[in-house]
């Protein structure tokens, strides 16, 4: 049976990303792509290398033009989807890409995003170690899905196994990460102009003010760490590559583990999964290589002389980290292969 899929936000960066991966799964058709400011435009007047969909057009983002589809994702700005969730009730699965359904607790809600705090939904990084078991398992029949913030998972498959396995200490992470100005959407921007990223690195929302810092922590939180005791000193880079996601995150070493152990920690939560791998010592990721694919490549080293735990993590921002994870996430929770239509390998250079 092929599944009708509509997309909101067609004629974004996220909707975009969706609409590339769907157009190579054999068990859907997507049927209605909607936008806001470009409605009644063609779909490839916006992204002109999805030629496959060339027949599609732009309709309004309204309840009624969402409704009626199997599975609809939603791609809009931060705050605008849960308008629509109410009125798509009858949807047997909506998969957000916004920030609007991922976290749980309304103190961080209040603190990170304010207002009124949506129902949060199953969240869509499958690989996660949840309660001792993988997100996955909670992702299998799910009918509302959180895509994950794309530094936020970054981060997350990053650390999660040592918290998991209890060998670093979530008590003093330290993230930096660059990202390119895709992260930020498609929007026109100031601080996004071409003569304001070119040849230059800047750093934004430093001093603990990102918004994907609760979800970071809410994700190790699950791992395993005292939801009390986790501390996370998270500050992003803003770099010119169109896409790409470098994080470099440490922590200490807990306990008396040998860097065998240590290791082991990583590979035994990576081992079986085909969209987290895990370097050889010695070999860290480059964005170049994951772009593209719906991969998180890991790279770890152990510093005893400054006792961290490093990991070098280089994800895609539209692809696992956003629109790859919606259609992994969407594959579980139907019953499909989760591998379907999700690329492994990159372009490159
Ligand atoms: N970019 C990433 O790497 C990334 C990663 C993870 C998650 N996300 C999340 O994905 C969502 C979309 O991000 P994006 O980067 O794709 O943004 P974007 O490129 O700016 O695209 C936004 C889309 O939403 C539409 N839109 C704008 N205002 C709207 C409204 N009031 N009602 C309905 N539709 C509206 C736009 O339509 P028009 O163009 O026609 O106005 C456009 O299609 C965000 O919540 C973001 O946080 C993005």
């Amino acid at each position: 049976m092929t599944l009708s899929v509509a997309v909101s936000g067609a004629s974004g960066y996220a909707g975009g990303e969706i609409l590339r991966l769907l157009a190579a799964h054999p068990d859907v058709e997507v049927r209605t792509v909607t936008a806001h400011s470009s409605a009644g435009q063609p779909l490839v007047a916006h992204q002109p290398h999805l030629r496959s969909l060339a027949h599609l057009e732009l309709q309004a983002t309204t309840p009624e033009v969402l409704a009626g589809h199997d599975v609809v994702f939603l791609a809009l700005p931060h705050g605008q989807s849960a308008q629509y969730t109410d009125a798509l009730a009858d949807t047997p699965l909506v998969i957000d890409a916004g920030a609007d359904h991922r976290l749980t607790s309304p103190d961080d809600w209040a603190a990170f995003y304010g207002g009124e705090h949506p129902e949060p939904w199953a969240y869509g990084v499958p690989e996660l170690s949840v309660d001792g078991v993988k997100q996955r398992e909670h992702l299998r029949g799910a009918t509302r899905i959180a895509a994950p913030g794309c530094n936020a998972s970054t981060v997350a498959l990053s650390l999660a196994p040592g918290v998991a396995a209890g060998v670093i200490d979530a008590g003093d992470i330290v993230s930096v990460l660059a990202v390119g100005p895709s992260g930020a959407g498609k929007a026109a921007k100031t601080n996004l102009l071409a003569s304001e990223i070119l040849g230059t690195a800047n750093p934004y929302a430093v001093g603990g003010t990102h918004r994907h810092i609760p979800e970071i922590r809410q994700a190790l939180a699950a791992a395993g760490a005292p939801a009390d005791g986790i501390r996370i000193s998270f500050t992003p880079v803003l770099v010119p590559m169109a896409r790409g996601i470098l994080a470099t995150s440490t922590a200490p070493i807990q306990g008396d583990a040998t860097d065998a152990e240590i290791r082991a920690a990583w590979e035994t939560a990576y081992a079986d999964e085909p969209f987290v791998e895990l370097l050889p010592a010695g070999v860290f990721p480059r964005t170049a290589d994951v772009l593209g694919a719906n991969i998180a490549s890991l790279g770890l080293a152990i510093d005893r002389a400054a006792n961290r735990v490093i990991v070098v993590a280089a994800v895609d921002n539209l692809v696992k980290g956003t629109a790859g994870a919606a259609v992994q996430s969407m594959n579980i929770a139907l019953g499909l292969a989760e591998t379907t239509a999700l690329p492994v390998n990159g372009v490159a250079p």
